[in-house]
């Protein structure tokens, strides 16, 4: 049966090919500015002064700056940018020593840093360092409920649920596994991800395409509980960064799957954000914020977003609907360079303003590792570019 797929909404402003092409050199310019600032730390969100904070030991943002360099490495082949990405190389060797600390992010860290560097120079060490955490991602996976764990003891939002959390970010972890999967000659990676997907779309993703920050398991007998959203507004509420994680999420399982439904899901999500996006082409943090609350925007739901609706172009059977996406994608990233864009201000250390990285916490209005990484991809599928990391 053909899945059902909700239609986008008219995109209330075009944009020019033009202004994608003549902006992604300028963001590698300040990619390269940037190199000698940041050097082998891994930046974790901007202060007010526009420069960063950094990592510590394990962090699920720490593969993010690697990624930027690897892709402006894939644009302009410069030494420059894989020299400064393999300045990351020890921390993610410590990183994949701290087994006990794991968590689903894995695919974060390691596929824009050491599966980008295999998949750009061949490295052998990179290869066995990028599967070494697929092995350690798949140890998560919980046979009986079909879905991978999302975290550990410390991060125990409902006592007694730990064993049993799923999480919608997870999604864009699961290109590790395929791309294990495609290494090893090994289905089981590939078949757990999508098994986990397929999950995931029928608990985190509500029926109406809106989601869930996480959705809790029995830890017992891994019968699905309720879903929670820790870092949308409330749980019956959208966190707008996780619609960007599914969105962009599902079609990248798609690209692996090629099972219509997951394109389908990936479809009916940007339905419902484009919906939400028709004023403002930068997200507000959470899309059912209420009116009295002030509404902080995030450019890193934006950013990868917009990289999501160029994936599900380049996966549309139709030219027109293909175009549509497109359309939405442009529009998204057009706001992006109008409104957060700091790659021409020499003082920033980082290419995006506005993000929300944990608005509960007082964590918005900053520059985000993430936000910039999308962008830059966001970009480049804008530009043409096709073959990423994930
Ligand atoms: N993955 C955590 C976040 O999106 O903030």
């Amino acid at each position: 049966m053909t899945p059902n797929v909700n239609p986008l909404p008219p995109c209330p402003k075009e944009y020019d090919q033009s202004i994608f092409e003549s902006h992604l050199p300028k963001v590698i310019s300040a990619l390269k500015r940037n190199i000698p600032r940041i050097g082998d730390r891994q930046p974790m969100i901007g202060t007010q002064d526009l420069k960063w904070q950094y990592c510590k030991e394990w962090n699920w943002v720490s593969g993010f700056w690697a990624g930027q360099l690897w892709l402006a490495h894939k644009v302009s082949s410069e030494q420059v940018f894989k020299n400064a990405a393999r300045l990351q190389n020890n921390y993610m060797k410590n990183t994949l020593a701290l087994r006990m600390e794991h968590n689903h992010d894995l695919g974060f860290v390691f596929s824009l840093s050491c599966v980008a560097d295999y998949k750009l120079t061949g490295s052998s060490e990179a290869r066995t360092m990028a599967l070494t955490a697929a092995d350690s991602l798949l140890g998560r996976y919980r046979r009986i409920g079909k879905y991978f764990v999302a975290w550990n003891e410390d991060m125990i939002v409902t006592p007694g649920n730990v064993t049993g959390r799923v999480i919608i970010d997870s999604l864009q972890n699961m290109a590790l596994l395929f791309w294990a999967s495609e290494q090893t000659g090994n289905p089981v990676y590939k078949e757990c991800a999508i098994a986990h997907a397929d999950t995931l779309s029928k608990t985190v993703v509500r029926e109406d395409y809106t989601v869930y920050h996480t959705f809790n398991f029995d830890p017992f007998t891994q019968e699905p509980v309720g879903g929670e959203n820790f870092q949308g507004y409330a749980d019956e509420s959208c966190w707008s960064r996780g619609m960007a994680w599914a969105l962009h999420g599902y079609a990248q399982i798609y690209e692996y799957s090629k099972e219509a439904r997951h394109l389908a899901i990936a479809k009916n999500l940007a339905s419902v954000v484009a919906s939400q996006l028709e004023k403002d082409p930068v997200p507000v943090w959470d899309y059912l914020l209420p009116e009295h609350e002030t509404p902080y925007r995030d450019s890193s739901a934006g950013s990868c977003t917009a990289s999501g609706l160029f994936l599900i172009a380049e996966h549309c059977d139709c030219a027109d609907e293909a175009e549509r996406f497109r359309k939405w994608g442009r529009y998204l990233l057009g706001g992006l360079i109008e409104q957060c864009d700091l790659s021409e201000n020499p003082n920033a250390w980082g290419l995006l303003d506005e993000g929300a990285a944990f608005v509960h916490k007082g964590r918005s209005r900053n520059m985000l590792p993430y936000g910039d990484y999308y962008y830059m991809e966001a970009l480049m599928r804008a530009c043409g570019y096709h073959h990423f990391f994930w």
